[in-house]
Protein backbone atom coordinates (compact mmCIF):
# COMPACT_ATOMS: atom_id res chain seq x y z
CA UNK A 1 0.00 0.00 0.00
CA UNK A 2 1.71 3.08 -0.59
CA UNK A 3 2.13 5.49 2.30
CA UNK A 4 0.63 9.29 2.12
CA UNK A 5 0.63 12.21 3.89
CA UNK A 6 -2.60 14.68 3.99
CA UNK A 7 -2.09 18.17 5.45
CA UNK A 8 -5.19 19.00 7.53
CA UNK A 9 -6.13 23.05 6.51
CA UNK A 10 -8.08 23.07 10.22
CA UNK A 11 -4.65 23.90 11.73
CA UNK A 12 -3.60 26.49 8.99
CA UNK A 13 -3.43 30.11 9.33
CA UNK A 14 -6.47 31.69 8.25
CA UNK A 15 -5.12 35.15 7.53
CA UNK A 16 -2.86 33.64 4.70
CA UNK A 17 -4.91 30.60 3.19
CA UNK A 18 -4.26 30.65 -0.41
CA UNK A 19 -0.13 30.56 0.78
CA UNK A 20 -1.24 28.19 3.24
CA UNK A 21 -2.31 25.64 0.25
CA UNK A 22 0.35 26.84 -1.92
CA UNK A 23 2.78 25.93 0.98
CA UNK A 24 1.03 22.50 1.31
CA UNK A 25 0.74 21.70 -2.71
CA UNK A 26 4.76 22.89 -2.46
CA UNK A 27 5.64 20.31 0.54
CA UNK A 28 5.13 17.05 -1.43
CA UNK A 29 1.59 16.45 0.34
CA UNK A 30 -0.62 13.99 -1.49
CA UNK A 31 -3.62 15.68 -0.82
CA UNK A 32 -5.49 18.39 1.11
CA UNK A 33 -7.64 17.62 4.11
CA UNK A 34 -10.33 19.69 5.18
CA UNK A 35 -12.85 19.13 7.54
CA UNK A 36 -16.05 19.86 7.43
CA UNK A 37 -17.87 20.81 10.89
CA UNK A 38 -21.63 21.52 11.24
CA UNK A 39 -21.82 22.08 14.98
CA UNK A 40 -24.10 19.73 15.13
CA UNK A 41 -22.97 15.90 14.46
CA UNK A 42 -19.55 17.59 16.13
CA UNK A 43 -18.88 20.31 18.67
CA UNK A 44 -17.42 23.04 16.22
CA UNK A 45 -18.25 24.85 13.15
CA UNK A 46 -15.47 24.70 10.33
CA UNK A 47 -16.06 25.77 6.88
CA UNK A 48 -17.77 24.83 3.76
CA UNK A 49 -17.88 24.07 -0.18
CA UNK A 50 -16.15 27.77 -1.00
CA UNK A 51 -13.31 26.66 0.76
CA UNK A 52 -13.01 23.61 -1.37
CA UNK A 53 -13.43 26.02 -4.28
CA UNK A 54 -10.37 27.85 -2.77
CA UNK A 55 -8.03 25.24 -2.99
CA UNK A 56 -9.20 23.99 -6.50
CA UNK A 57 -8.46 28.02 -7.54
CA UNK A 58 -4.88 28.32 -5.76
CA UNK A 59 -3.66 24.63 -6.69
CA UNK A 60 -6.00 22.76 -8.93
CA UNK A 61 -3.28 19.70 -8.97
CA UNK A 62 -3.24 19.77 -5.10
CA UNK A 63 -5.76 16.91 -4.65
CA UNK A 64 -8.58 18.04 -2.17
CA UNK A 65 -9.79 14.92 0.43
CA UNK A 66 -12.83 16.17 2.29
CA UNK A 67 -13.94 14.69 5.45
CA UNK A 68 -17.73 15.75 6.21
CA UNK A 69 -18.52 15.50 9.89
CA UNK A 70 -22.33 16.20 9.46
CA UNK A 71 -25.42 14.69 10.75
CA UNK A 72 -26.41 14.40 6.89
CA UNK A 73 -23.67 13.98 4.81
CA UNK A 74 -26.15 12.75 2.32
CA UNK A 75 -27.63 16.05 1.43
CA UNK A 76 -24.55 18.07 1.31
CA UNK A 77 -21.56 15.94 -0.19
CA UNK A 78 -23.13 16.21 -3.70
CA UNK A 79 -22.28 20.15 -2.82
CA UNK A 80 -19.20 19.45 -1.99
CA UNK A 81 -18.18 17.92 -5.48
CA UNK A 82 -19.70 20.63 -7.02
CA UNK A 83 -17.05 22.76 -5.51
CA UNK A 84 -14.09 20.29 -6.64
CA UNK A 85 -13.72 17.27 -3.69
CA UNK A 86 -12.37 14.33 -5.25
CA UNK A 87 -13.22 11.78 -1.77
CA UNK A 88 -15.39 12.52 0.35
CA UNK A 89 -15.61 10.57 3.39
CA UNK A 90 -18.60 10.60 5.86
CA UNK A 91 -19.11 9.14 9.29
CA UNK A 92 -20.70 5.73 9.85
CA UNK A 93 -22.43 7.46 12.39
CA UNK A 94 -23.90 9.65 10.47
CA UNK A 95 -27.75 10.01 10.41
CA UNK A 96 -28.60 8.61 7.24
CA UNK A 97 -28.53 5.40 4.95
CA UNK A 98 -24.50 5.24 4.77
CA UNK A 99 -24.69 2.70 2.26
CA UNK A 100 -26.95 5.14 -0.40
CA UNK A 101 -24.73 7.90 0.69
CA UNK A 102 -21.55 6.08 -0.03
CA UNK A 103 -23.04 4.89 -3.91
CA UNK A 104 -24.48 8.35 -4.35
CA UNK A 105 -20.93 9.86 -3.67
CA UNK A 106 -19.33 7.28 -6.04
CA UNK A 107 -21.96 8.10 -8.56
CA UNK A 108 -20.47 11.37 -9.10
CA UNK A 109 -16.86 9.46 -10.38
CA UNK A 110 -15.21 10.93 -6.68
CA UNK A 111 -13.91 8.64 -4.15
CA UNK A 112 -15.79 7.31 -1.33
CA UNK A 113 -14.54 6.91 2.40
CA UNK A 114 -16.18 5.90 5.81
CA UNK A 115 -15.15 7.40 8.74
CA UNK A 116 -15.78 6.21 12.81
CA UNK A 117 -15.28 8.08 16.20
CA UNK A 118 -12.99 6.36 18.29
CA UNK A 119 -15.66 4.92 20.16
CA UNK A 120 -17.00 2.83 17.28
CA UNK A 121 -16.25 -0.60 16.66
CA UNK A 122 -14.02 -1.78 13.65
CA UNK A 123 -17.27 -4.21 13.18
CA UNK A 124 -19.72 -0.92 12.38
CA UNK A 125 -17.72 -0.71 9.23
CA UNK A 126 -17.72 -4.20 7.71
CA UNK A 127 -21.19 -4.36 5.94
CA UNK A 128 -20.00 -1.38 3.71
CA UNK A 129 -16.43 -2.50 2.55
CA UNK A 130 -17.67 -2.85 -0.57
CA UNK A 131 -18.86 0.55 -1.16
CA UNK A 132 -16.00 2.73 0.46
CA UNK A 133 -12.29 3.02 -1.02
CA UNK A 134 -10.61 4.23 2.44
CA UNK A 135 -12.09 3.62 5.90
CA UNK A 136 -10.81 6.33 8.30
CA UNK A 137 -10.03 5.94 12.19
CA UNK A 138 -10.28 9.11 13.99
CA UNK A 139 -7.73 9.10 16.70
CA UNK A 140 -9.15 11.78 18.53
CA UNK A 141 -12.69 12.73 19.31
CA UNK A 142 -13.56 14.71 16.51
CA UNK A 143 -14.38 18.49 16.32
CA UNK A 144 -11.25 20.07 16.99
CA UNK A 145 -7.38 20.20 16.06
CA UNK A 146 -4.80 20.11 18.63
CA UNK A 147 -5.71 17.16 20.56
CA UNK A 148 -3.81 14.31 22.48
CA UNK A 149 -3.87 10.86 20.36
CA UNK A 150 -5.91 8.19 21.50
CA UNK A 151 -3.67 5.20 21.37
CA UNK A 152 -6.77 2.86 22.21
CA UNK A 153 -7.61 3.04 18.65
CA UNK A 154 -4.79 1.03 17.22
CA UNK A 155 -6.23 -2.70 18.07
CA UNK A 156 -8.96 -1.19 15.86
CA UNK A 157 -6.73 -0.51 12.61
CA UNK A 158 -5.07 -4.10 13.02
CA UNK A 159 -8.36 -5.48 13.56
CA UNK A 160 -9.61 -4.01 10.02
CA UNK A 161 -6.47 -4.48 8.53
CA UNK A 162 -6.48 -8.08 9.14
CA UNK A 163 -10.20 -8.17 8.22
CA UNK A 164 -9.54 -6.64 5.10
CA UNK A 165 -7.18 -8.68 3.62
CA UNK A 166 -9.14 -12.07 4.96
CA UNK A 167 -11.71 -10.76 2.77
CA UNK A 168 -10.24 -10.16 -0.09
CA UNK A 169 -10.01 -5.93 0.20
CA UNK A 170 -6.49 -5.63 -0.25
CA UNK A 171 -6.44 -2.42 -1.68
CA UNK A 172 -8.15 -0.77 1.27
CA UNK A 173 -6.37 2.66 2.34
CA UNK A 174 -6.87 2.93 6.11
CA UNK A 175 -6.01 6.60 7.31
CA UNK A 176 -5.87 7.99 10.77
CA UNK A 177 -6.88 11.43 11.88
CA UNK A 178 -6.09 13.21 15.09
CA UNK A 179 -2.68 14.10 17.21
CA UNK A 180 -0.67 12.69 14.68
CA UNK A 181 3.00 13.42 14.85
CA UNK A 182 6.20 11.66 13.92
CA UNK A 183 5.60 9.35 16.77
CA UNK A 184 1.79 8.42 16.88
CA UNK A 185 1.56 7.74 12.95
CA UNK A 186 4.72 5.36 13.05
CA UNK A 187 2.65 3.42 16.02
CA UNK A 188 -0.65 3.23 13.59
CA UNK A 189 1.83 2.78 10.56
CA UNK A 190 3.03 -0.53 12.53
CA UNK A 191 -0.90 -1.39 12.52
CA UNK A 192 -1.63 -1.28 9.33
CA UNK A 193 -2.92 2.55 9.06
CA UNK A 194 -1.26 4.10 5.01
CA UNK A 195 -2.50 7.16 5.33
CA UNK A 196 -1.76 10.33 7.81
CA UNK A 197 -3.83 13.16 8.43
CA UNK A 198 -1.64 16.07 10.23
CA UNK A 199 -3.23 19.14 11.05
CA UNK A 200 -1.48 21.14 14.00
CA UNK A 201 1.85 19.26 13.76
CA UNK A 202 2.80 19.91 10.18
CA UNK A 203 1.26 23.67 9.98
CA UNK A 204 3.47 24.15 13.02
CA UNK A 205 6.56 23.17 11.25
CA UNK A 206 9.13 25.82 9.69
CA UNK A 207 9.76 23.34 6.78
CA UNK A 208 6.62 21.59 6.34
CA UNK A 209 8.32 19.44 3.04
CA UNK A 210 10.68 18.26 5.14
CA UNK A 211 8.62 17.35 7.79
CA UNK A 212 6.28 15.39 5.84
CA UNK A 213 9.41 13.59 3.67
CA UNK A 214 10.74 12.63 7.51
CA UNK A 215 7.04 11.57 8.16
CA UNK A 216 6.54 9.41 5.18
CA UNK A 217 9.76 7.65 5.33
CA UNK A 218 9.70 6.80 8.75
CA UNK A 219 6.09 5.44 8.40
CA UNK A 220 6.90 3.48 4.94
CA UNK A 221 9.54 1.60 7.32
CA UNK A 222 6.93 0.93 9.98
CA UNK A 223 4.09 0.03 7.70
CA UNK A 224 6.52 -2.73 6.21
CA UNK A 225 7.29 -4.18 9.76
CA UNK A 226 3.00 -4.59 10.78
CA UNK A 227 2.33 -7.89 11.36
CA UNK A 228 -1.14 -8.57 10.15
C1 LIG B 1 -10.61 16.75 13.86
C2 LIG B 1 -10.25 16.74 12.39
C3 LIG B 1 -8.81 16.60 12.11
C4 LIG B 1 -7.96 17.70 12.68
C5 LIG B 1 -6.67 17.07 13.11
O1 LIG B 1 -11.98 16.61 14.02
O2 LIG B 1 -10.90 15.67 11.72
O3 LIG B 1 -8.55 16.48 10.72
O4 LIG B 1 -7.67 18.73 11.78
O5 LIG B 1 -5.92 18.01 13.77
P1 LIG B 1 -4.61 17.63 14.59
O6 LIG B 1 -3.67 16.97 13.62
O7 LIG B 1 -4.12 18.95 15.08
O8 LIG B 1 -5.03 16.69 15.69
ZN1 LIG C 1 -10.33 15.27 9.48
Amino acid sequence: MKVQILPSLLAADYGHLADEIRRVAESGSDALHLDIMDAHFVPNLSFGPDMVSLAQRVCPSLYRHVHLMLTRPDVYSGRFIDAGAQTVQIHVEADCDVWAALQAIRARGVRSGLVLRPQTSASALFPYLPYCDEVLFMTVNPGYGGQSFMSEVLPKIRELRQHADTCGFNSLDIMVDGGINFETAVQCAAHGANQFVAGSFLFKQSDMGAAVAQMRERCEKAYGTNTR
